[in-house]
């Protein structure tokens, strides 16, 4: 059932850069988020219409799409979790943005201020609205194989929130490993219950490395038949509302080991490296990636 495709997802524009305490500049954001492009990758998240105070990196993301070819072949998806940021990322131009619930109560709570239900709730007139005008919706899932706060999620909750989703209208639900705790077979079970109650082509999977796990999870999920898997250059990254949850699967690491397997993607592994370097330059530390520096010492 292992694809012979599959599409990667980057996030490191979004999800990795969002946990910098450091302003970075627009110009250093779109310079890597179009090397990203140019590298191939068919999607490259670019960020996030959410509150500035409580996410701050992420403020300028209206400057940063309109630098960006959006008419083009490569999708720039944004995060929006409510009416307000769909209109500024509407406004900006976006083709494809991107809610985010969680299978944790207190995550929820920590994260987006509300309760499971009331982000539902929240979320079913945005996500109407982005159908209405055209635009494709992303749906994330976190803390699908664990919670910073409450411990053990189950699979069950995980796959009642995907189904209710994609029912408001998401064309693909990405299920998030927010903390890195899953290991191969938790994964596995998460995944089955989950394509029990949605259609395994809408799903994505989304690890962190916290506990070296994530490449061994992604594996186990291809086996599975998932194709379409999320990953951030560099391996930036953790989580503002998940203490010690450290970056995303890089996605050097995970391109060498797709590429390894035969599977094709479409992008240049040695392209998204380099783009990984500029960026870990700028930010003063050397890439979390083994390929990157395996790739650097080479
Ligand atoms: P709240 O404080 O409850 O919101 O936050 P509010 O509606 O009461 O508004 C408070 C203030 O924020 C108001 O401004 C609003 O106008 C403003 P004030 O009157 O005080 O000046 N506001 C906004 N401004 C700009 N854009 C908006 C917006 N909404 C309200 N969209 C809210 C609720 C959801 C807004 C807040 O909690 C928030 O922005 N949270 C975002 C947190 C976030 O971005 N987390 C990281 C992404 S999730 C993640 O990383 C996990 C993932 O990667 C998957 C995985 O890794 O597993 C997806
Ligand atoms: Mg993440």
């Amino acid at each position: 059932r292992r694809p012979s495709r599959v599409t990667v997802v980057e996030v490191g524009p979004r999800d990795g850069l969002q946990n910098e305490s450091d302003e970075i500049p627009v110009a250093s954001k779109v310079r890597l988020i179009t090397a990203l492009a140019d590298a191939g990758l068919p999607v490259v998240e670019a960020g996030a219409f959410v509150s500035p105070k409580w996410v701050p990196q992420m403020a300028g993301s209206a400057d940063v799409l309109a630098q960006l070819p959006l008419d083009g072949p490569t999708r720039f998806p944004v995060l929006v979790p409510n009416d307000k940021g769909y209109d500024r990322a509407k406004a900006a131009g976006a083709r494809e943005i991107a809610v985010f619930g969680a299978a944790s109560e207190t995550f929820s709570q920590r994260n987006i201020n509300c309760s499971i239900q009331e982000s539902l709730g929240r979320f079913a007139p945005v996500i109407a609205q982005a159908k209405r005008d055209g635009l494709r919706v992303r749906g994330y899932v976190s803390c699908v194989l664990g919670c910073p706060y409450e411990g053990a999620v189950s699979p069950h909750r995980v796959a009642e929130i995907a189904k209710d989703l994609v029912a408001l209208g998401c064309d693909e639900i990405s299920l998030g490993d927010t903390i890195g705790v899953g290991t191969p077979d938790a994964a596995v079970r998460m995944l089955d219950t989950v394509a029990a109650r949605v259609p395994l082509e809408r799903l994505a999977v989304h690890f962190h490395d916290t506990y070296g796990q994530a490449l061994a999870n992604v594996l186990a999920c291809l086996e599975r038949g998932v194709g379409i898997v999320d990953s951030a250059v560099a391996g930036l990254g953790g989580c503002p509302y998940a203490q010690g949850a450290s970056g995303n699967l890089a996605t050097e690491d995970l391109l060498y080991l797709l590429h390894g397997l035969g599977i094709e993607t479409g992008v240049d592994l040695a392209a998204v490296a380099a783009a990984g370097r500029v960026i870990s330059d700028e930010l003063g530390r050397p890439p979390a990636s083994k390929v990157a520096r395996a790739l650097a010492a080479g």
